[in-house]
């Protein structure tokens, strides 16, 4: 989605209205699935970190995971947001899929100004996120990156 967004300008104008429909709908679809994981999370909490880790690591891991879902939830948001305010929500056939807002201009750069920032947001925490987990493998050495298997 990172990737096809920022190249979603480049497409050619015959195939705008669908690629853009196909990121909204995608959109959408990650937006429902993060909340029942968020759901999840909270009913199923995870193993704690090594109490050996330092704790400005465990703490900083923590807020990294908050934010991930922060982040990946705001932004189908304000893409939402965006659109339906733009007057262009995403359709599913005939049926639009509009929020209860009013059109405006104001509005919808404002949503894209945030649907920018937190794309540039997800990628800098996933990045540290994945920094993190390779450097419990290679350098601590532990089971930190294993554990999520089965
Ligand atoms: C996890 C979900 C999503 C991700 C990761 C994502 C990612 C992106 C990215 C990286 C861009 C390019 C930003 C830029 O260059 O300004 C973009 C543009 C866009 N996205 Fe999303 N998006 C998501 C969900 C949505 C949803 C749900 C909608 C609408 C319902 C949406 C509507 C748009 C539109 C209309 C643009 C073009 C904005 C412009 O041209 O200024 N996105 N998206």
């Amino acid at each position: 989605m990172l990737v096809f967004g920022y190249f979603l300008d480049d497409i050619p104008k015959a195939y705008k209205g669908v690629a853009y429909n196909i990121h909204k709908l995608t959109g959408l679809t990650i937006f429902v699935l993060m909340i029942l994981r968020a759901f999840w999370a909270w009913i199923n909490p995870k193993p704690k970190l090594p109490a050996t880790d330092p704790s400005w690591q465990r703490l900083g891991a923590r807020i990294v995971h908050l934010l991930l879902y922060v982040v990946v939830i705001a932004m189908p948001l304000a893409g939402w947001i965006g659109s339906s305010a733009a007057g262009k929500p995403p359709r599913m056939g005939d049926v639009q899929l509009q929020l209860p807002i009013t059109q405006s201009k104001a509005l919808t750069e404002v949503a894209f100004d945030m649907h920018y920032m937190l794309a540039i947001t997800i990628i800098v925490l996933v990045s540290l996120h994945a920094l993190a987990a390779f450097y419990h493998y290679f350098i601590e050495k532990d089971n930190i990156l294993q554990r999520m298997l089965p």
